[in-house]
C-alpha cells in the first residue's frame, strides 16, 4: 500500500530522516519508536506531502506521490494526524470535523452526515456542540483523530495521540485506534507510551538519529539489543508491558 524507498530529509546541514525504506500493507499496525528527535515526525511530514525529500520515493497504491502537496495527497486517501492538534479552537466539535469531511465531500448536507459518523465512533456525541478549545487534551485527541478520519483515509498517520493523557483517557484512545483499524483502516502510529504500543502494533520500526535501525514484530523489537541500547533501556521488560 505504501512504499518508502530510501528516503532523506534535510533542514540544512541536519539529516532529520536518513535513507529510510519501509513497506506498509493494506490492513497493517505499524508503530514506529525513537528517542525525542530521531526524525519520527519528519517522516511523517514527507509521507503525507507536508515536505519533500531531497532523496528517495513516497510510493502510495502504487502511485509516486514524492512531493505532491498534503490535501492531493489526503485527497488520495492518506492522511495524517499532529502531534501538536490544531483544531480550529472557537469552531464546535462538530464543525471541526465537518471541515475534514469537505475536503472530500461538496456538499455540506453530505459532511454534516459524515461528520456525525465519524463523531460517534470517535465518542465524542456528548461533545459535539463543545467549542473545541474548551476540550480537555483527551478529547481534543480524540478531535484530531476524527478530523482526520473524516477525510476517510485508507491510510491514517497518527502522531503520538497517547501522549499526555491520563490512564482512563488512555484506554479510550486504544480502545478508538483499535476500532479504527477494524473498520479498514491502514495505520502508521508514533508513540512514546510503549505499553500500549507493544500491544496494538503488529510490526514495529526504530528510527534513531534519522535512520531505521531496526524493524520487527513488537517481541523481537523488545529483544533487539540496539533498540534497548539507544531507547527501550535495559529495565523494559515486554511480559510487564
Ligand atoms: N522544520 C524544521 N526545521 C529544522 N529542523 C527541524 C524541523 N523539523 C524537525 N527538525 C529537526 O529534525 C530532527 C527530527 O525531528 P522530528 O522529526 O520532530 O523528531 P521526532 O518526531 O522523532 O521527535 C530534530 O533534530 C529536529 O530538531
Ligand atoms: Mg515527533
Amino acid at each position: 500500500m505504501l512504499t518508502l524507498e530510501s528516503v532523506t530529509k534535510r533542514f540544512g546541514g541536519l539529516t532529520a530522516v536518513r535513507g529510510v525504506s519501509l513497506e506498509v500493507r493494506r490492513g497493517d499496525l505499524l508503530g514506529i519508536i525513537g528517542p525525542n528527535g530521531a526524525g519520527k515526525t519528519t517522516l511523517f511530514n514527507v509521507i503525507a506531502g507536508y515536505y519533500r525529500p531531497e532523496e528517495g520515493r513516497v510510493v502510495f497504491e502504487g502511485r509516486d506521490v514524492t512531493g505532491l502537496p498534503a490535501h492531493a495527497i489526503s485527497r488520495l486517501g492518506l492522511t495524517r494526524t499532529f502531534q501538536i492538534v490544531k483544531p480550529f479552537g472557537n469552531l464546535c466539535v462538530a464543525d471541526n470535523v465537518m471541515i475534514g469531511a469537505l475536503t472530500r465531500l461538496q456538499r455540506v448536507r453530505d459532511a454534516r452526515v459524515e461528520a456525525e459518523r465519524v463523531i460517534a465512533l470517535c465518542g465524542l456525541g456528548p461533545h459535539a456542540p463543545a467549542r473545541a478549545r474548551a476540550l480537555p487534551v483527551g478529547l481534543r485527541k480524540r478531535l484530531e483523530v476524527a478530523r482526520a478520519l473524516a477525510t476517510r483515509p485508507r491510510l491514517l498517520l497518527l502522531d503520538e495521540v497517547m501522549a499526555g493523557l491520563n490512564p482512563s483517557e488512555l484506554a479510550g484512545i486504544i480502545d478508538l485506534v483499535r476500532r479504527v483499524h477494524a473498520e479498514g483502516v491502514t495505520l502508521i502510529v508514533i508513540e512514546h507510551v510503549m505499553a500500549a504500543m507493544m500491544r496494538l502494533a503488529q510490526r514495529i520500526v526504530m528510527l534513531h538519529h534519522g535512520e531505521k535501525i531496526a524493524e520487527g514484530t513488537p517481541a523481537e523489537i523488545a529483544h533487539d539489543r540496539r533498540v534497548i541500547d539507544a531507547y527501550l533501556g535495559d529495565e523494559f521488560n515486554l511480559a510487564e508491558a
